[in-house]
């Protein structure tokens, strides 16, 4: 299954991609975390040290010029099926692995953000987003987790056509939530029905109906060990509210394949 996180800038779509990875992989599958939004978020949430990512793949012109570039024309096919292999880094758990269980191996692909193109085109980073989705075999029981970069601007055919679910994260505020419903009407008109909201910072009360914004909700709440911890650690797993967040986890998932 390849899900993908979106939503409005800061809502929360990094830790909870984060959180599914790490809770994923605790279970015993194999989790490839793409991180497709301005470099170093989802591996630095993960508890990877910055000076342990690799290079985002779009700031990699000499790979964008031999794949995308090829014959000096732009390939809207590039081949990538060695990419992921050679270039994801692993990542610790995050956890504890429940007795009888394999963990399962947990790896990280640094994109970089598609509209932002590390300097490059924006086009070029959408090919190339678009052929690792497409091309990143996966097992059955395997797992690909997309984090997006924030807002709706690069949610097109090339990411959305290649996941099979969308978490739009959303803070409980208006303006929030209506990028979310956008992102959510959009995904629909490219085909992706398969959406959950998750409410981050969750406080209580009645969530507005706004077209596009899916109708199937888990909600999050503010947590205090992620806020007493943050300043000094990046990573958001670990906390001591880590058995909430496994079962919201599994929530959020259990929504997504009804
Ligand atoms: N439920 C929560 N309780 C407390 N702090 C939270 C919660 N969810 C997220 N945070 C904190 O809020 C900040 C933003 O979260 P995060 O980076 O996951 O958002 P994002 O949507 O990925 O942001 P961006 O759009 O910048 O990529 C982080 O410092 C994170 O630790
Ligand atoms: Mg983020």
């Amino acid at each position: 299954m390849k899900i993908a996180f979106a939503g409005k800038g800061g809502v929360g779509k990094t830790s909870l991609a984060a959180w599914t990875a790490d809770w994923l992989a605790r279970s015993g599958r194999n989790v490839w975390m793409v991180d497709a939004d301005t470099a170093l978020s989802l591996g630095q949430a993960s508890g990877v040290s910055a000076d342990a990512l690799p290079e985002p793949l779009i700031r990699r012109a000499d790979l964008v010029r031999e794949r995308i570039h090829a014959d000096g024309f732009l390939k809207l096919n590039p081949e990538v099926g060695d990419l992921p292999e050679s270039l994801a880094v692993d990542v610790p758990l995050g956890g504890p692995v429940p007795d009888g269980v394999t963990a399962g191996r947990k790896r990280l692909l640094v994109m970089g953000a598609v509209t932002n193109a590390g300097g490059g085109c924006a086009c070029d980073a959408n090919a190339l987003l678009k052929a690792v989705l497409a091309n990143l075999i996966v097992d059955r029981d395997d797992w690909v987790i997309v984090d997006l970069e924030a807002g709706v601007e690069h949610l097109g055919r090339g990411t959305v056509a290649h996941v099979d679910g969308l978490i739009v994260v959303s803070e409980p505020s208006m303006r929030s939530l209506q990028t979310g419903a956008e992102v959510g009407r959009m995904a629909s008109d490219l085909g992706l029905h398969r959406q959950v909201l998750a409410l981050n910072r969750f406080r209580g009360g009645q969530v507005p109906e706004l077209a596009g914004l899916p109708t199937s909700c888990v909600t999050i709440p503010q947590l205090d060990g992620l806020l007493d911890r943050q300043m000094q650690n990046a990573s958001v797993l670990g906390l001591p509210e880590s058995e909430a967040i496994d079962a919201l986890v599994q929530d959020c998932l259990g929504k997504l394949a009804e």
